[in-house]
């Protein structure tokens, strides 16, 4: 059976609709009915420029994603390393698509509906890092197995494994498993030395399982601030791992997988013995969070990777003195820490606690001042949630869109 058409069979089977289709919102100045005619096959023809898209929207800059992308691929190849990017960050197939194009060994799932949407959209290589407990969640990842060979599954627990031979059994696939080991947090994982050999030791002799390696994270250590204090976190949490994955060796078991690490440590995880591929995730946009941490070049920036993911607002009130309001609050922007920034203003501070409105408040040397109706481009605050909140992303290039990228994983929190 041919790819394409395991997946067609997977989509009947799991009663799925057809691939996502493209649903604009109104533009400025053009009907929804315009704009969809000006949309084939994602990609926009016209030259819309990304300052007359209506508001509050999502925007990639597509250079910079791209630079992103290679800059990644090309420090871990580098390091002798591969990147199994994570798409909890994106939840957009097009961006899985072009990882796997420039290089990744397949991309990575927080949910088994986020993995459903990823392969329905053509990914075949999909590491699930979050345990499936509940009945219904592990019939699906087995269903999802029985189309997708290159799906891959969490397990941290000997009860858990056992649920997951037993349903692969009925599924009648042979599930692939990794054991998720804590780094010390206890957020996740089973601990590293005996307890994770052996659950690895079962998770081979159980009948309906496949072994094949080990994964890490430590997501703690991403946004410590400071490289060197951030690689002595990385590496330290990740040792006893490093050393089970060594007696997982020695006791003659697959270790073929050992994957951990994020856009945080991307250049110090390699050092960690065995490790075999980083799961980067917010190395695609990047945001306010991970440009306040430093890089090993730069203490006061992290600049390895440039801020490709903004949303465009439109200023609604400029009537009172040192301040204005927009129309991009909490629902556009989340409520996370550090606020979003102003691309390329200085002195000037944006708040998005409120639902609706977005608050700008100019210092003493503000770089410009707003009147109604001016729109504005926010570097968001933290990429992965402020994707969840839009059903697309605009891709420009430079002022101009270029594409628009459905956001398919939107939503998929199950
Ligand atoms: C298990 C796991 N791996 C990788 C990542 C990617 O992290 P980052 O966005 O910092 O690259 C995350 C993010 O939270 C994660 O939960």
């Amino acid at each position: 059976m041919t790819e394409s058409l395991s997946r067609r069979h997977f989509l009947h089977a799991a009663g799925a609709g057809a691939a996502s289709v493209w649903i604009p919102r109104t533009v400025h100045g053009y009907t929804e009915a315009e704009v969809r005619k000006m949309a084939f096959n994602e990609r926009v023809e016209e030259g819309i420029s990304k300052w007359d898209l209506d508001t509050p929207c999502l925007v990639v800059d597509l250079d910079r994603l791209e630079g992103n992308l290679d800059h990644m691929q090309t420090t871990l190849a580098g390091n002798g390393v591969a990147s199994r990017p994570h798409a909890k960050t994106h939840k957009c197939p097009a961006i899985a698509r072009l990882q796997m194009a420039t290089g990744s060994v397949g991309i990575c799932t927080a949910k088994i509906s986020e993995a459903e949407v990823m392969f329905e959209h053509g990914i075949e290589q999909i590491l699930m890092t979050t345990v499936n407990v509940t009945p219904r969640k592990i019939r699906r990842a087995m269903h999802l197995k029985k189309w997708c060979a290159g799906f891959i599954q969490a397990v941290d627990t000997a009860a858990n494994a056992r649920d997951l031979s037993a349903a692969a059994a009925e599924a009648g696939v042979v599930a692939d498993i990794v054991v998720d080991v804590d780094p010390g947090g206890h957020r996740s994982g089973i601990t590293a030395g005996a307890p994770a050999l052996e659950l690895a030791q079962l998770v081979d002799t159980l009948p309906g399982l496949r072994l094949r390696g080990m994964l890490c994270y430590d997501g703690g250590a991403q946004h410590v601030m400071g490289f060197a204090e951030r690689r002595t976190r990385a590496l330290s949490s990740l040792e006893d791992a490093a050393e089970t994955h060594v007696q997982m060796q020695r006791a003659g078991l697959d270790n073929g997988i050992f994957s951990g690490g994020g856009t945080g440590t991307y250049n110090i995880d390699h050092e960690t013995p065995g490790l075999t591929d980083v799961q980067v995730g917010s190395y695609v946009f990047m945001d306010a969070q991970y440009l306040s941490i430093g890089g090993a070049d730069n203490p006061d920036a992290y600049d390895d990777f440039e801020p490709a993911l903004t949303v465009m607002t439109t200023v609604l009130n400029a009537q009172y003195e040192g301040r204005a309001t927009t129309d991009a609050g909490a629902k556009a922007n989340t409520i996370n820490k550090p606020w979003p920034i102003i691309a390329g203003e200085t002195d000037i501070t944006y708040t998005s606690g409120s639902d609706e409105y977005g608050s700008i408040r100019y210092g003493a040397n503000a770089s410009r001042t707003y009147a109604v109706g001016d729109k504005l481009e926010l570097i968001v605050s933290h990429c992965d949630p402020v994707v969840n909140l839009y059903d697309q992303m605009y891709g420009v290039r430079g002022d101009t869109v270029e594409v628009i990228w459905p956001v398919a994983g939107r939503g998929k929190s199950v």
